[in-house]
């Protein structure tokens, strides 16, 4: 689908964003190990949690949705079937990593496959692992791409050290590492999300951590639990970096995960001299959320590195439109992982700027970005990536003076994979004048 897009300029009202990706992943792959029934709110019914939830129903769980809410009733993990169907995760890493562990655990044979995009991403990171505890793994070629194929066995525990800043390698272990004869104790090389061990753990799962170590013991029995999924982080930072960089901007973005590691664009942004209030600060399905408020104004250009990546990895392309825009140049560094993501997110977001007639040098694991720019209309195509659409959403809201040039977008239609709603808010923020 092709979306034209106009600047209109202040972006003002409130959104609320929707359910966390990552957690709406986990409320149903956790919540399938447990015996019984568990209810999900505010869960997101993107694409992606969608094939999730598919595959959990082919594996025996009964799953009822109502759009955002759901019933789950899985008989456990002992009650669980693999079946000849070929499982399909869409454009999902989260699902296909996360179900190799879950099927890693189980016995019988399972087949895993995904779109070109998921097809062409590593799968290695966690097969090497799961194969080392103790499953049948197989891929294609040394990177074991998908199409995949799992057969459980018994598990021995793991021990060592990622060689990937990775929650969903790390997430993928923990599920098969439950189900193994000893404890498993996983080395992280930089801090990534924790919503596994949080969930699991309120499950009554036996998880400690321990700086950059995580100790599974096995042998407690899980219990279901009802999950308020938290507003994504990632989606609200569409609208955070929109609003900080469009002059007269005021956008409330209520309820919204302030995981720690989750929050590595808030501080890029408030480094870069973005005004963004929280308010309200609460719990909500086990995690930390707040209100936020950004209001624009001038930026400055930052350096975003260390841990700061995998604390803002999905956010680092529309943080660059944010450095684009600001007062003098900025590095992104140590992003090599943003090469394999749902598309090369370091040449798609180098193009993006391009497009947009901002400054930037791509480097191997991030880019430098000249600054100063002011946007002008151009043409982008998302490449079925469903953060590089918002991203050039963000960036066509930009472009000055508001009015007047017609940005357009191919492949827009990729925001269903994380924020079916998207183009809506965008209307409820900028008008219907924006969609051109
Ligand atoms: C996710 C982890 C991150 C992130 C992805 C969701 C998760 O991927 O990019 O969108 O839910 O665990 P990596 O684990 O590959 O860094």
């Amino acid at each position: 689908m092709r979306q034209r897009l106009r600047a209109t300029g202040p972006l003002r009202g409130t959104v609320q964003v929707p359910g966390d990706k990552s957690i709406s992943h986990r409320s149903l792959i956790c919540n399938a190990l447990a015996a019984g029934e568990a209810q999900v709110r505010g869960f997101l019914d993107g694409d992606d949690c969608l094939h999730t939830l598919s595959i959990l129903q082919a594996l025996g769980v009964d799953v009822e949705r109502d759009g955002t809410s759901l019933r789950i009733r899985s008989p456990g993990r002992a009650g669980l079937r693999t079946s000849d169907a070929l499982l399909d995760c869409g454009n999902s890493g989260t699902t296909m990593r996360l179900m190799c562990g879950l099927l890693a655990g189980l016995p019988g044979d399972s087949q895993l496959d995904g779109d070109d995009s998921l097809r062409s991403r590593p799968m290695a990171r966690v097969l090497h692992p799961l194969a080392e505890m103790g499953a049948q793994v197989a891929g294609e070629g040394e990177e074991m791409r998908a199409p995949l194929r799992i057969s459980g066995a018994p598990l021995r525990p793991f021990r060592g050290r990622m060689r990937v800043p990775s929650a969903q390698v790390k997430s993928s272990i923990l599920l098969a590492a439950l189900a193994a004869d000893g404890v498993s104790t996983i080395e992280e090389i930089a801090p990534t999300r924790d919503h596994t061990e949080i969930m699991l753990r309120a499950m009554g799962a036996e998880i400690e951590t321990e700086g950059p170590l995580v100790r599974l013991t096995p042998g407690a029995e899980l219990q279901p639990v009802d999950i308020d999924v938290p507003g994504d982080p990632s989606a609200a930072a569409f609208w955070l970096v929109a609003g900080a960089i469009t002059p007269g901007s005021e956008i409330l973005l209520p309820n919204v995960c302030m995981n720690p590691t989750r929050t590595g664009a808030l501080d890029v942004l408030r480094a870069m001299g973005a005004q963004i209030e929280e308010r309200n600060h609460r719990a909500a399905g086990g995690e930390t959320v707040a209100d936020l408020t950004v209001r624009g104004g001038a930026l400055r250009g930052v350096i975003i590195e260390g841990d700061m990546v995998p604390r803002g990895i999905d956010e680092l392309p529309v943080l660059a439109i944010a450095a684009a825009v600001a007062e003098g140049p900025s590095e992104i560094r140590g992003a090599g992982e943003l090469r394999v993501k749902e598309s090369d997110r370091i040449d798609a977001t180098a193009r993006l700027l391009r497009a947009h007639g901002a400054g930037v040098d791509e480097r191997p694991d991030g880019m430098h970005i000249d600054g100063g720019a002011r946007l002008q209309a151009g043409s982008v195509d998302s490449g079925g990536d469903h953060r590089l659409a918002m991203a050039a959403a963000v960036a066509a809201m930009a472009v000055g003076p508001a009015g007047e040039a017609v940005s357009t977008l191919e492949g827009a239609d990729a925001v269903a994979v994380s924020y079916p709603g998207f183009w809506r808010d965008l209307v409820q923020l900028a008008g219907p004048q924006a969609l051109a």
